[in-house]
């Protein structure tokens, strides 16, 4: 039921995400600056407010900043404060310890811990009170991903006159590991309170449906929920929630576009010589985080060495991994791992000032790495599992000259789409070397083949269009109106 709480002179369009676009970054001298934000969602909605006006709720990436609202790059930006203890529990917790590993297959191992739940419902309830207060009288407001799964509902509560949706761009898990959670059925909740819940493939609405059904006795639709078409409704008391999929994707003819610039061609001539001018370059970018395969691909490079299948004087590798998660357990152990396998590849295979693989632990800036993809024969997108992955299309992006190959994981939401990659299962280590061995065996014209089909379907598919279907679809239906 309503506070009542109405707000003639807010913002009509309010994307609410745990992150804000920036964060803020405390230099060892004392100062501080504002960085861009890691991930795909950033790198996905971020060129989209740029480009339509609105605002955006969401933390700066540190514990306890008690920020006012301001503006950067035409997007209002609402700084929602977390405490150290908050940031330990509801974002490394319960977001990063429970949900991650649930969503993405439980490949590792999810913690369910009481106290994490609480800090969840508390900063959800936190970004839902931030954001009644600033919304406009039903103004648009677009819940986003895994950490804000209650705020829909607490959102409605108090503010029934918005239109809510919600995306969630992780996976959303088969229904028997969803079931784990202790708190499942405050989650299906939390998320009925949004006018349409988006996911990035059917399979995610149609597992959700399913729960929504078996947790809170709802009668949701039974048809095939199609992609950007056909959604599910599940009735809730006097309000349709609709339940659909929208494959996530890119700024593409932007990235296309810093691709082509003179500055950008002329660095990827350079990072090829700095790197010896070998026959063939293999490129990994990622977050460094264990559901990216980034091991996969070091141990198939291992062994494709050792057996002479690739000779080290002629191929290199990079590996660009953005630092993240760093307090999380798992994530210390996996870097652990993959710093170990790198020096043992370079120890057995390098040679003075040839290294086989270069590893940055780094965050690389949006021309270097569009030079960095330019540059690449082989790009390698081998995730366990990924609700997208946007690397692979701004792969495809920067391959205005049709050069360069792709191998990507099945498991990645994106190999509905990107068929004519080669694609792999990630627990086959054969395969992952045999595809690793095509791609950099390709016939130029078999190359061009697949990259012209692969961009034909990304530039045709970019993050506006995504933003768009799901929207539009969010729009009242004719009968609601009434
Ligand atoms: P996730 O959202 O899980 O991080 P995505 O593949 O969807 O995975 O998105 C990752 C985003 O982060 C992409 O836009 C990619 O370009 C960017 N990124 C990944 N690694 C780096 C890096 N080392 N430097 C700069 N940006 C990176
Ligand atoms: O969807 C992937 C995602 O988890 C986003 O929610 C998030 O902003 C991004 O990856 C980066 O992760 P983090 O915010 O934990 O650094």
């Amino acid at each position: 039921d309503s506070t009542g709480i109405t707000n003639s002179g807010g913002a009509d369009f309010i994307v609410v995400a745990n992150r804000l676009p920036v964060d803020l970054e405390r230099l060892p001298d004392g100062t501080e600056r504002w960085k861009h934000s890691p991930g795909g969602l950033v790198s996905a909605l971020a060129p989209f407010l740029q480009r339509n006006s609105g605002a955006w709720v969401g933390w700066p990436g540190v514990p306890d900043v008690e920020a006012d609202k301001f503006s950067d790059d035409g997007i209002s930006l609402h700084p929602v404060r977390l405490s150290a203890e908050e940031v330990r529990d509801y974002y490394e917790g319960f977001s990063n310890g429970t949900l991650w590993p649930l969503y993405h297959d439980v490949v590792a191992t999810p913690v369910f811990d009481r106290a994490w739940w609480d800090s969840y419902v508390k900063v959800n309830r936190r970004f839902a009170d931030e954001t009644a207060k600033i919304a406009a009288d039903g103004a648009t407001v677009w819940v986003q991903d895994y950490q804000l799964q209650l705020v829909p509902s607490m959102l409605r509560e108090q503010r029934p006159d918005l239109r809510i949706g919600f995306f969630l761009h992780i996976p959303f898990p088969p229904t028997e590991l969803f079931m784990q959670l202790p708190w499942r059925a405050e989650i299906i909740r939390g998320l009925l309170g949004a006018d349409l819940v988006g996911f990035h493939r059917p399979g995610g609405a149609q597992n959700y449906l399913w729960l929504a059904r078996r947790l809170i006795g709802l009668e949701p639709s039974r048809g095939a929920v199609g992609v950007r078409t056909r959604p599910g409704v599940v009735q809730v008391g006097d309000r349709s929630v609709r339940v659909g999929a929208f494959p996530i994707s890119i700024d593409a003819s932007g990235l296309d576009a810093t691709a082509r610039s003179r500055e950008v061609i002329q660095r990827a001539r350079q990072i090829r010589a700095d790197l010896g001018n070998p026959r063939k370059i293999i490129l990994g970018v990622d977050r460094l985080d264990y559901t990216k395969g980034i091991d996969v691909r070091l141990y198939a490079l291992q062994e494709l060495l050792a057996e002479g299948r690739i000779d080290p004087s002629e191929v290199v590798m990079v590996q660009l991994a953005t630092p993240s998660r760093e307090r999380v357990e798992h994530y210390q152990r996996m870097r652990g791992e993959i710093e170990q396998v790198v020096s043992r590849i370079n120890g057995e295979f390098a040679r003075v000032g040839h290294p086989v693989v270069h590893y940055l632990h780094q965050s690389i800036d949006r021309k270097e790495l569009a030079a960095f993809f330019s540059a690449a024969d082989v790009m390698l997108v081998t995730p366990v599992r990924d609700g997208m992955n946007l690397v692979c299309k701004e792969y495809v992006a920067c391959r205005h000259d049709l050069g360069g190959a792709l191998v990507l994981s099945e498991f990645a939401g994106a190999a509905s789409e990107l068929t004519s990659a080669f694609l792999v299962n990630p627990h086959d280590l054969d395969g992952v070397k045999n595809a690793m061995e095509s791609a950099l065996e390709l016939d130029p014209a078999e190359g061009r083949r697949r990259m012209r089909a692969l961009r034909r379907q990304v530039l045709t598919h970019d993050v506006d269009r995504w933003a768009r279907s799901f929207l539009d679809a969010l729009q009242p239906t004719p009968e609601q109106i009434i």
